[in-house]
């Protein structure tokens, strides 16, 4: 019987539509080529949806939750108040759907610049695991004397044993099957009492994976550490506030936004993970076709890799490599291609199946499917 996934995909809003139907093009020809479906349904979300209808994600998440995965586009809009979508939608779904882990790799791939001095793919090899579900992200706090000169802000930052513990565990599954090395990235000088249930755990599991090295950074030297000396890392684990940042920073180093690619990652398989580009949906140059897939294609690489099908997602992958290693700059007009060009052209190799698969390393997608837990 031919392997068939359930595949929600949620395109969004600014570029997401351009980049995801780059993506689902992607997706056909690598079905075409290893002979698996996707059933796929489309789901309207994002500014424009919620201006229309009010709806945001609790009038999703049932029929969400019934699929093998999540392929999302990117949501935010000037017309919605900052804040409506990023936390009525984004944070709900991760939430919601234990979405404990993001997992954001750096890599620098060949052939694709990368403003760090004297940087090379060989030394730029890392992945970065954020916890996804609380830190500063879950929103408790409050406001007295608000809009008077007395006004006072607190916001919390909730870290639970639990919550700790899983994404941490999976960060030490991860370094298992790679170069063996953990650095847990934090501020425990400062942010002592989060700081040190971190540390503890992280402690307290490295006892169960012997085989890992651990090493501990400070999130301001993480900063200088990462551009620098990437070699350094192999798997970062840090809180969900840090990992928003250093993956910003980690994109940089990559090349930019149009390269960095995610996965949220439900791990106890009560609901789907959801992949997507880090890139937001960039309203100024929605339409234009300036916008580069390259992001929202690895992020169904990651997808793939997940869902247990190695093979394609590590063709996908490389086929992306190689035409990013071909464009003259990474988005823009100057990036020669439009954005359904560049789609088509790795769709294009994947389909044919000359995809240069040494062009990437093989540890993580095949780790993905590995590392995920079954479900219902
Ligand atoms: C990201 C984004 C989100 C975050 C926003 C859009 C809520 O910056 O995925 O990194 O802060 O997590
Ligand atoms: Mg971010």
């Amino acid at each position: 019987m031919t392997r068939s996934y359930r595949l929600a995909v949620l395109p969004g809003d600014g570029i997401g539509p351009e980049v995801v139907s780059g993506a689902l093009e992607v997706l056909d020809a690598a079905e075409a080529a290893h002979g698996f479906e996707t059933e796929r349904r489309e789901f309207a979300a994002g500014a424009a949806h919620y201006r229309a209808t009010g709806e945001l994600f609790a009038e999703a998440e049932a029929e969400l939750r019934g699929h093998d995965a999540i392929l999302f586009g990117s949501m935010g809009d000037p017309s919605v108040a900052p804040g409506i979508l990023e936390r009525g939608f984004i944070l709900e779904m991760r939430q919601r759907f234990a979405q404990a882990a993001n997992v954001r790799p750096v890599r620098l791939y060949p052939g694709v610049p990368t403003p760090i001095t004297g940087l090379t793919p060989e030394r730029c090899e890392l992945v970065i695991v954020r916890e996804n579900t609380e830190g500063a992200y879950v929103g408790t706090g409050s406001t007295v004397h608000a809009g008077t000169p007395n006004a006072v802000a607190m916001q919390e930052s909730l870290n639970t044993r639990a919550g700790i513990e899983r994404v941490v565990d999976f960060a030490f599954r991860l370094a298992l099957g790679r170069r063996k090395k953990l650095t847990l990235c934090h501020k425990t000088n400062i942010l002592v009492a989060a700081g040190q249930l971190w540390q503890e755990v992280v402690a307290d599991l490295s006892a169960r994976y012997p085989e890992v090295e651990t090493d501990y950074v400070h999130v301001d030297a993480m900063c200088f550490h990462l551009p620098l000396t990437p070699e350094r890392f192999d798997v970062v684990v840090t809180d969900n506030l840090f990992g928003d940042i250093i993956t910003d920073l980690g994109a940089v180093i990559q090349g930019g936004l149009g390269v960095a690619t995610s996965a949220n990652l439900n791990l106890d398989g009560s609901a789907p993970s959801m992949f997507e580009a880090i890139h937001g949906s960039a309203p100024d140059i929605a339409g234009t076709g300036w916008a580069n897939p390259a992001g929202s294609i690895l992020s169904l690489a990651l997808m793939l890799g997940h869902l247990g099908e190695a093979d394609a997602a590590r063709a996908v992958e490389a086929a992306t490599v190689q035409v990013l290693g071909e464009l003259p700059a990474l988005s823009g007009a100057a990036m020669g291609l439009s954005t359904a060009e560049v789609a088509t052209r790795i769709a294009g190799i994947v389909r044919e199946g000359s995809a240069q698969t040494e062009l990437v390393p093989e540890s993580l997608l095949g780790q993905l499917a590995a590392l995920a837990p079954s479900r219902a």
